[in-house]
């Protein structure tokens, strides 16, 4: 049997919708408009990709963008010095800086100087500190698209035992916090594993976010499993051309895994939209 397809397409834009209708009510109902911020820093083709479809996706919900694209050679002080401006800007209730920021400028220091309650990429150490400790927090947009898509298929994660294979700021470790919320049982595996195969084998819950093309082989995958690929790599087809894929090798997964995300259209779909709902929500909690 094939793997029941889990449409991050579908199921993002059912969400974005959903902000678009609340954002209506908020600027009906309180004059607020939600504001986001982006920031770029140099030209890395992909970023500008995903920063103009971030600045699409907020003004079709009715919110207001703000784009800044500053010069890979940009001194941190002029970065740092935007990023004041825009914290005490009204207009501006989320700011997000794109990443990887160019050679030169301290990632930390850069997410350390976003205020808190604007952070929407859910980075900043306070955010971070408050998900570990199981409170309420602006939460990064990727790991809550994935819950989102799990869920669409267990109603609840309770008991599941969750592996995770990747243990970055940005998806796996606040991977870990938010299914823990879920009551999952739950497993990091990274580079220095042992035995990742048959860590993976025993998921029932498997989520793949390493960035290496197609790793995640069907034997590593416990029969009927969710699979959720959070992997967006660039590699050579069968005509020599580049195509998107995911970790997971997809074609031989879809025999074995219960539900998996295609790439693209799985979890990617989900991270601007989930960055809508956390500018809303950080609009909301701004305005009190
Ligand atoms: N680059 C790739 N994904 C992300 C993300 O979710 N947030 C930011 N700021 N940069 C990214």
């Amino acid at each position: 049997m094939s793997a029941k397809i889990i449409d991050g397409k579908i199921i993002a834009a059912d969400l974005r919708a959903r902000v678009a209708d609340e954002v209506t009510r908020v600027k009906r109902d309180h004059g607020l408009t939600p504001g986001l911020a982006v920031v770029l820093v140099g030209n890395d083709p992909a970023s500008e990709v995903y920063v103009r479809n971030k600045a699409k996706q907020t003004e079709a919900a009715g919110m207001a963008s703000f784009e800044h694209k500053l010069a890979a050679d940009t001194p941190q002080a002029d970065l740092l010095a935007l990023i004041a401006k825009l914290n005490a800007d009204a207009s501006v209730h989320g700011i997000l800086v794109q990443l990887p920021l160019p050679k030169g400028l301290d990632t930390q220091t850069v997410i350390n100087a976003i205020n808190p309650a604007k952070d929407v990429d859910g980075l900043h150490p306070i955010n971070a500190g408050r998900l570990a400790n199981g409170l309420p927090a602006l939460t990064p947009c990727t790991p809550l698209g994935c819950i989102i898509l799990a869920k669409t298929v267990h109603a609840s994660l309770e008991g599941m035992n969750a592996v995770i294979i990747g243990r970055s700021n940005l998806v796996g470790r606040p991977l870990v916090q938010l299914l823990l919320n879920e009551n999952a049982t739950v497993t990091i595996a990274h580079s220095r594993t042992r035995d990742l195969a048959a860590i993976c084998k025993n998921a029932d819950l498997l989520l793949a976010a390493v960035g290496k093309p197609e790793m995640v082989k069907a034997d590593w995958i416990k029969r009927g499993a969710t699979v959720i690929d959070v992997g967006i790599n660039r590699s050579p087809g069968a005509d020599g051309k580049n195509k998107l894929v995911g970790d997971v090798a997809y074609e031989e997964a879809l025999g074995v895994a219960g539900a998996i995300t295609p790439v693209p259209g799985g979890v990617g779909q989900m991270t601007v939209a989930c960055l809508l709902v956390n500018t809303l929500r950080a609009a909301c909690a701004i305005k009190g």
